[in-house]
């Protein structure tokens, strides 16, 4: 089976609109390739800061070793920390997800700091300076140099130290998510990169086509989902109520994958080691189950299987990541993939510019 593209192929489905040496997406198989290895060989084996230098040597930028991009991103935390109430001076009152966005626009270059590593090192400060303003206006927490980024995200998000197991678990949810091909938010980067604008302007632009919910901003109604359907009875006339109103299950259905998504097991495994007395797993997979057949019901033409936010949702509501919080956090882990992109896309591609079918009114005859 092949998948076919619309004709003409009206959302871009399936035209190549760039070579990339970082990540690729068999949606048929259900294989995502990142830096060259399966995500299932990835999680919990590379650290974020490992899979980042392979990331951005194949990008192109000079080779660093694991050890450096761990001190680059202890440093740009450091920066960003001290530079916070400027990046959050456009953002009183918003909502945590849109107070994101004007904060990382406010990013700039920091002397000696490659921007690459400036906005993913500033990433987790932001969200989790975001979170504790939300939460009665809580001093943010400085961030520890010693730590990893993931570890050091987790004590910033939370304002106490993770356990080791806790900081492994979002680890490998950093580098499940860091990368997935010419996603939405990957192809809102890549195209404000092949302008020759700056990392600031792409990594800006891939968070906001990230926050839709089609797209990065589902966890969060993920887990609204589960609160709302509440018991294993409800399972059913919960979902069959949704679909009938022509609702869209969160966590379900893949523009690319026709079989189920490989980062929902990478993630599901990492919620089963965690043992926390938030996830409630044996729910959920009547939840998915339930869902999976009810869609196949709907759509019997069409494989709408589940999705990496369904696992996504509960790991990090399992890790007590405010689920306010959700989009910006799959942003720590997608600014990997977003700088790479934009640093590939401003070395080795081309000006962006595709074209468009015009269905608006002519000229009339003598006006051409
Ligand atoms: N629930 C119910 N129906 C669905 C779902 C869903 N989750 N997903 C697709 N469908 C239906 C559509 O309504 C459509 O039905 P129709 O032909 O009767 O109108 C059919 O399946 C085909 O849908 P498309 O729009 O062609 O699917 P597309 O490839 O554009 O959508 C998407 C992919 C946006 C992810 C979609 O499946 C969706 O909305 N899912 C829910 C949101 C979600 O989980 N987003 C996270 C995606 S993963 C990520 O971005 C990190």
């Amino acid at each position: 089976m092949t998948i076919q593209p619309p004709n003409p192929p009206i959302g871009l489905d399936g035209i190549p609109a760039a070579e990339t040496a970082l990540s690729h997406v068999d949606g048929l198989k259900g294989e995502l390739i990142i830096a060259g290895a399966p995500v299932a060989s990835l999680a919990g084996r590379v650290s974020f800061e490992g899979l980042l230098a392979r990331l951005w040597g194949l990008a192109g930028v000079e080779a660093a070793t694991e050890d450096e991009v761990r001190s680059c991103l202890a440093e740009a935390r450091l920066r960003a920390h001290m530079r916070l109430p400027q990046l959050l001076a456009a953002s009183a009152g918003l909502p945590i997800v849109d107070a994101f966005r004007p904060a990382l626009a406010a990013l700039g270059p920091e002397l000696g700091l490659a921007p690459e590593a400036v906005a993913v090192g500033a990433a987790p400060v932001i969200a989790a300076a975001l979170v504790r303003r939300a939460a009665e206006n809580q001093e943010p927490v400085r961030p520890d140099p010693k730590l990893g980024h993931a570890a050091d995200a987790l004590r910033m998000l939370r304002g106490e130290p993770a356990s080791a197991a806790e900081a492994a678990a979002l680890d490998a949810y950093l580098v499940t998510v860091a990368d997935h091909g010419m996603n939405a938010s990957t192809f809102a980067a890549r195209v404000v990169a092949s302008t020759q604008a700056n990392m600031f302007a792409a990594v800006t632009a891939g968070y906001c086509a990230l926050t839709g919910p089609l797209h990065g901003g589902a966890p969060e109604p993920v887990l609204e989902m589960l609160d709302a359907i509440g018991t294993p009875e409800r399972i059913a006339p919960f979902v069959d109520a949704a679909l009938a109103r022509g609702e869209r299950l969160m966590g379900f259905g893949h523009r690319i994958y026709r079989v189920r998504d490989p980062r929902a097991d990478v993630l599901k495994r990492e919620v089963e080691k965690l043992a926390s007395n938030r996830a409630d797993l044996t729910f959920a997979a009547k939840v998915e189950a339930y869902a999976r057949e009810a869609l196949r019901r709907k759509n019997p033409d069409r494989a709408l299987e589940t999705n990496v936010e369904f696992f996504t949702a509960i790991l990090l509501d399992a890790l007590r990541i405010p689920r306010a919080a959700f989009t910006p956090v799959f942003a720590v882990a997608r600014t990997a993939g977003w700088t790479a992109h934009a640093i590939e896309q401003s070395r080795r591609g081309r000006l962006l510019r595709p074209s468009s079918i015009y269905i608006g009114p002519m000229p009339a005859d003598g006006e051409r």
